[in-house]
């Protein structure tokens, strides 16, 4: 008897010197589909503690949001604990940024969502859509397509914290957690004011404390005067008052000890999509963004170590959503109407840009940064450009060329002004 590896690899050896059309020019890991069921809800209590629901057993309605997936192969890295992790970013905070260089991460395949399948990004979308709604209201993607003019945004910096659904395979053994994001400086009573929360975002995604102009209070005490911030006070800032990272490694953690065995997923839309990425960065587990507001920014801030290479991350969004190109700032902007400083643009991992702006001639609109206009318009049909290519979505790029906040002078500087 041949071990199961070899007798694998001679199969798809096989099959590929058969000219099979079916495997010619994909490995044979990547046709494996996945089932994924809903298992439990997820939310953050008051007191900023992760708590999980599980979704009661109705099958009529479990069978009718099941979602399968294509997966393939791809390698990701993994730290060897989560307290290692968490003890290089301390020394880098302390010390040195070097330090991170020698961060002893772990290699390992694992099956990860096959991005280059529409389908498989279209379920995906749908499942990060749900994570706003209650299983059993309308607007749970399966159950019907009924929506109202309210439908949430992405952005709720007045609601409850990071909340989402967790899927799981029949057999447990992958497992998608799927955020929605909102402001997680809301949590816990007694805590920041309404107008301190939504600015609290404002440290991940702004230059320097989101300083507008003179008419802005701004959310951290790191402006220098000019084009002038003090890094390192926004980065004390970032980790002292925003508790958007460790919530997200809080609820990875307790979905470990949940899942001991599975390969966990990472999924979410707009700052459910930057956390995602954030904890995909950390912990090496796939994710898929979509809209996300550039987000790699408040990984070097957060001080997190990074990874020999971030390709399990993947970003998707369209050029007409200003939170996601980064573009949604500037004092009349809507953003800027709404508090918020939209400023940073550039992402980890490898990004599916959609060109709605040239292909489809949309106007670059903030209304267009919901995820279901993402379902609906841009992932519901093939995508005519990239067909032309004899692919089925936009391939996915690096942002290499992607600068920050090009304007601003980041150094040691005197706070005030
Ligand atoms: C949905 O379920 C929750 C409990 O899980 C319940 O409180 C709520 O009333 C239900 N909503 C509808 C529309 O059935
Ligand atoms: C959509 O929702 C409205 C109000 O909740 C309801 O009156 C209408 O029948 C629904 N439409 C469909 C197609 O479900
Ligand atoms: C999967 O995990 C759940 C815990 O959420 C457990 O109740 C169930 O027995 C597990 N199923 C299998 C097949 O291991
Ligand atoms: C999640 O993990 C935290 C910290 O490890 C722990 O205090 C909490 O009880 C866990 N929550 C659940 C629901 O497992
Ligand atoms: C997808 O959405 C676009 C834009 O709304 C629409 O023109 C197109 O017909 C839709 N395609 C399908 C297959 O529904
Ligand atoms: C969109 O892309 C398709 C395929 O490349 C092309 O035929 C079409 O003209 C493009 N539309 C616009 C408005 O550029």
């Amino acid at each position: 008897m041949l071990p199961a590896a070899l007798t694998t690899l001679l199969v798809s050896l096989l099959s590929l010197l058969t000219d099979s059309p079916d495997v010619e020019t994909v490995p044979a890991s990547s046709l494996r589909a996945l089932s994924f069921e809903l298992r439990h809800l997820h939310a953050v209590s008051p007191s900023a503690h992760v708590v999980f629901a599980d979704v009661p057993q109705r099958p009529g309605i479990l069978s009718e949001s099941s979602h399968t997936l294509r997966t393939r192969t791809i390698s990701s890295w993994k730290p060897p604990s989560f307290a290692l992790h968490a003890q290089a970013r301390t020394q880098s905070m302390r010390f040195a940024q070097s330090l991170l260089q020698d961060f002893p991460w772990e290699e390992e395949a694992i099956a990860a969502p096959d991005v280059e399948d529409r389908l498989t990004l279209l379920e995906l979308a749908k499942m990060s859509n749900n994570a706003y709604v209650d299983f059993n209201e309308t607007g749970w993607y399966e159950l019907s397509a009924n929506w109202s003019v309210s439908y949430p945004f992405g952005w709720e910096p007045d609601a409850d914290g990071f909340r989402g659904h967790v899927f799981a395979t029949p057999d447990n053994s992958t497992v998608v957690l799927a955020l929605k994001g909102t402001s997680a400086g809301v949590l816990g009573g007694g805590g920041p004011t309404a107008k301190k929360d939504k600015l609290n975002d404002n440290l991940l995604f702004s230059c320097c404390c989101a300083r507008v102009d003179w008419t802005w209070t701004t959310v951290c005490g790191c402006y220098g005067g000019g084009w002038k911030c003090d890094i390192d006070c926004v980065e004390r800032s970032l980790i002292d008052d925003s508790l958007f990272y460790p919530i997200g490694t809080n609820l990875y953690n307790n979905l470990t000890y949940m899942y001991p065995q599975s390969d966990i997923w990472i999924i979410g839309h707009s700052l459910g999509g930057a956390l995602a990425s954030l904890l995909g960065a950390t912990f090496g587990s796939p994710v898929v963004a979509f809209e996300a507001p550039g987000e790699k920014m408040a990984a070097g801030r957060l001080h997190l170590p990074s990874p020999p290479s971030t390709h399990h991350i993947t970003h998707v969004y369209h050029t007409a959503d200003p939170i996601a190109m980064g573009t949604c700032n500037g004092v009349l902007s809507s953003c800027a109407l709404g508090g918020f400083a939209m400023e940073s643009k550039c992402h980890l991992g490898a990004s599916i840009i959609y060109d709605t702006v040239s292909n489809l001639s949309w106007g670059v609109d903030v209304r267009t940064h919901g995820i279901v206009n993402v379902i609906e318009k841009v992932l519901n049909d093939s995508w005519l450009p990239a067909v032309e290519v004899g692919r089925e979505v936009p391939e996915a790029h690096p942002e290499d060329d992607c600068v920050e906040c090009y304007s601003w002078e980041f150094g040691n500087f005197a706070k005030g002004v």
